[in-house]
């Protein structure tokens, strides 16, 4: 086995802990079956490490995705989906270590970017949810708190998406059901990453850029979103979000977006943007 392989394997066991830790901490609806098959796996790179055999590639990339059916499983499964009452919203933890991305995304914008400013839009909606839907609603303020709602909801679930949208293990390309509709909507999977990148260049000052699903007329789309909330299309589910917001990539690239928009590429988990696309596209209203 070389150096390589073995570090490798190591690294998928240790992710599997971390995976085993999160099922463990939530203790979710069948956590425990995935547990044991989870514990499985890692018992079976456990032997594969010991015995010192050579692995074939294709054989380490089929380990890897039977370990990521494993936190699809977590996220998927995650006791999480009741109702959250009004101004009871949370930061969700990250599906990865603070450092997992470099070197594409520093430890330090992670940290930051994610303790920092999505726990300040958590905690802005949260005020603002109380403040509309609270017992002593003033409606002289009405106007400020539904921006307030907008702005920080807006910034909560994007940041949301995006963390789940990102691992340290992507393809690096799209594939399945998402790839398919891709190549049909926009032609070619890379003339959607030269719009995407496009899209995200062109932002002035913050925001995003989205690639959506559209359960009116049936087709993917791609939009820019300015600060959180502005620009948006009503009744599109985003599948794919890029934050371009100074504070992601500043500490990292300084005034380089567009190194940072280019490196950002090599961390998208299509696994995630394909499982979105299959449960959004489930909703279809009529064609207009
Ligand atoms: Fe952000």
């Amino acid at each position: 086995m070389s150096h390589f392989e073995n570090g490798y394997v190591q690294q998928l066991i240790h992710w599997g802990d971390e995976v085993r830790n999160k099922l463990v901490e939530e203790r979710g609806i069948n956590q425990e079956q995935v547990i044991e098959q989870l514990e499985n796996w890692q018992h079976r790179l456990r032997n594969i490490l010991h015995s010192n055999q050579p692995i074939a590639y294709e054989q380490l990339m089929e380990l890897r995705n039977e370990g990521e059916q494993f936190l699809d499983e977590w996220s998927q499964n995650r006791s999480s989906k009741q109702p959250i009452a009004y101004g009871k919203r949370k930061l969700p933890p990250l599906p990865y270590a603070y450092n997992a991305l470099e070197p594409y995304i520093s430890e330090e914008i992670m940290r930051l970017h994610h303790n920092k400013h999505h726990q300040s839009y958590v905690d802005g909606l949260n005020k603002a949810e109380k403040a509309l839907y609270g017992k002593n609603t003033d409606d002289k303020y009405l106007k400020y708190w539904l921006r307030e709602q907008a702005f920080h909801g807006s910034g909560h679930q994007l940041h949301t998406i995006f963390w789940f949208n990102m691992t340290p293990r992507s393809s690096k390309q799209p594939h399945g059901e998402l790839r398919t509709k891709m190549e049909h909507d926009f032609g070619s999977w890379q003339r959607f990453k030269t719009l995407f990148t496009n899209t995200a260049n062109s932002v002035e000052g913050d925001g995003w850029a989205v690639l959506y699903w559209n359960p009116r007329s049936g087709m993917l789309g791609v939009q820019s979103f300015e600060k959180h909330q502005l620009f948006q299309i009503a009744d599109i589910i985003p599948l794919l979000v890029l934050d371009v917001w100074e504070h992601a990539y500043y500490l990292q690239y300084k005034t380089d977006k567009k190194a940072y928009i280019d490196n950002w590429w090599n961390v998208v988990n299509w696994q995630d943007v394909n499982d979105r696309y299959k449960r959004a596209s489930q909703l279809r209203w009529d064609g207009y």
